[in-house]
């Protein structure tokens, strides 16, 4: 990145200045920016909250996040605060008065609050682009469902162009899924077999040891599957699942991105889990029950974790199930794709002490320690022909210096200049949402199955896989 010329100077507004995305995540990735020369000196940081304050105030908010930093000490003064409602007109007059020239809006808000911002950003006028860009940054959830986030794009869309429109995944922000497309496009050998004839499925796992913290509210309102699947693991999904772009410009390649979620048939309730933490050990320490965590209702029916079989009908892989799991208090944080190749036929092999092979495995590791590993298998050494699965690794931290970075800084930077690569374009959003639209149907009613807190999640996702004869990659 460092190679990238300065972002333009813009007034960076944010609302929901004293919220913890904005201390914890945005303005630290702007100051690193501001360390890579890739935000202009002259960029104006503005806060915008209902909360009294001033600018020393919000400044001061911010000093503990990015404290003794010669970087943020130059930032510091450009950051200004402005009390105001975001419901009310008199917030947005006052703001016009702030802003000339190239804008971002970043709603860095509750949900709730993103169509109504938007509308009164355009009825301000703060939408026209006649003096500079105009670009509005989209936190998630978008939208709660089908129907809720057909809703909100077209509330959206009746002030901005989807081009002015950045749905913020941060997920696409993490360097390692970024990598997925150089790996599968630039490597001869894997966009060879990538696809039904060689690749038996797809595993896409999500798991977190961290349970839902102080974010009991939220989290009881939305679940493990409105929270991770129709955002962060479809896109990920789609990474792996598309067909080459005709470049790297951002509507190639949101254009085929989008195709593959278009093709992900309708979740069938029969093939999807769902499970809720119980008691348990994380890491040594003792977790409650999902249900007596802070601010979840007793009699809470909302999931924790999720398991789904879904199949994407494209020409490519018609016939290769992806199997998607996700879910809090599990054994251990793990992020990775695992593409898993069709046995070998045995014939070969029929008059040797070998009964079966361990298939290929190629493991893409998005988090923690970010590698890429190829599981194969080699002969044993010895006069009689056997086998043992064996492992090549390959680990980013040892070929490439990984900064301190927190996956918001190439999005900021991508907002301020205006590449909408790494962003979900309106359709990709109701493409997630109508595929997972029966899951959330259905699981209105009944009860997730519990699993101990500490462990790979709920036995039924297991005999999801051993059903068709497949096993989950280990955890951690
Ligand atoms: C967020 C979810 O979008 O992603 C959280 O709301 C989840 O529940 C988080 O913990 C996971 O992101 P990361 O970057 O920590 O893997």
């Amino acid at each position: 990145m460092s190679t990238a010329p300065a972002a333009p100077s813009a007034t960076f507004v944010i609302f929901g200045a004293l919220g913890d995305l904005t201390r914890r995540l945005l303005v630290p990735a702007l100051v690193n920016l501001a360390r890579s020369s890739l935000l202009d000196p002259d960029t104006e940081l503005l806060g915008i909250s209902h909360h009294d304050g001033d600018d020393e105030h919000l400044r001061e908010e911010l000093d503990d996040f990015v404290k003794d930093d010669a970087c943020w000490q130059r930032v510091r003064p450009h950051v200004r605060y402005l009390k105001g409602d975001f419901t009310d007109a008199a917030t947005f007059a006052a703001l016009k008065k702030h802003v000339k020239g190239n804008a971002i809006f970043y709603l860095a808000t509750a949900p709730g609050f993103f169509g109504s911002i938007v509308e009164r950003l355009g009825d301000a006028g703060l939408l026209d682009q006649a003096d500079g860009f105009r670009r509005v940054v989209i936190e998630k959830p978008f939208g709660t469902d089908l129907a809720s986030a057909r809703a909100l794009n077209a509330q959206i869309l009746a002030r901005a162009s989807e081009d002015q429109i950045y749905r913020i995944d941060h997920f696409l922000g993490k360097e390692t899924v970024q990598n997925i497309m150089v790996t599968r496009f630039g490597n001869t050998m894997l966009e060879a077999v990538w696809n039904n004839r060689y690749v038996d499925h797809v595993q896409i796992t999500a798991a977190e040891a961290v349970t839902i913290g102080s974010r009991g509210k939220f989290y009881d309102a939305t679940g493990a599957l409105r929270d991770m699947v129709p955002n962060h693991l479809f896109q990920l999904l789609a990474m792996i699942g598309m067909e080459p772009p005709i470049s790297f410009d951002a509507e190639a390649i949101r254009t085929e991105k989008g195709k593959v979620i278009a093709a992900i048939t309708p979740i069938d309730p029969a093939e999807a889990i769902r499970g809720r933490y119980a008691a348990g050990t994380v890491a040594g320490k003792p977790v409650p029950a999902y249900r007596d965590e802070p601010d979840v209702d007793p009699a809470s029916r909302t999931e924790t974790f999720a398991a789904l079989k879904v199949h994407v009908e494209t020409w490519r892989w018609s016939g290769v199930p992806f199997y998607l799991r996700t879910g809090k208090a599990l054994a251990a944080r793990d992020t990775e794709i695992v593409i898993q190749f069709k046995e070998v036929p045995l014939a070969l092999f029929r008059e040797t002490v070998v009964d079966r092979l361990p298939p290929d495995r190629l493991v893409l590791q998005i988090q923690p320690d970010e590698g890429i590993s190829l599981e194969f298998v080699v002969k044993r050494p010895g006069p009689v022909v056997n086998t043992a699965p064996v492992t090549m690794d390959f680990r980013y931290e040892d070929h490439f210096e990984i900064g301190h970075q927190n996956g918001y800084e190439t999005l900021l930077y991508d907002v301020l200049t205006g590449d909408q690569t790494l962003f979900q374009r309106a359709d990709q959003i109701e493409g997630g949402w109508r595929a997972v639209q029966p899951l959330l149907d259905m699981w209105e009613q009944g009860t997730p199955e519990e699993y101990p807190a500490g462990s790979a999640g709920p036995e039924s996702a297991d005999a999801l896989m051993h059903r068709a004869h497949r096993r989950w990659h280990h955890l951690g």
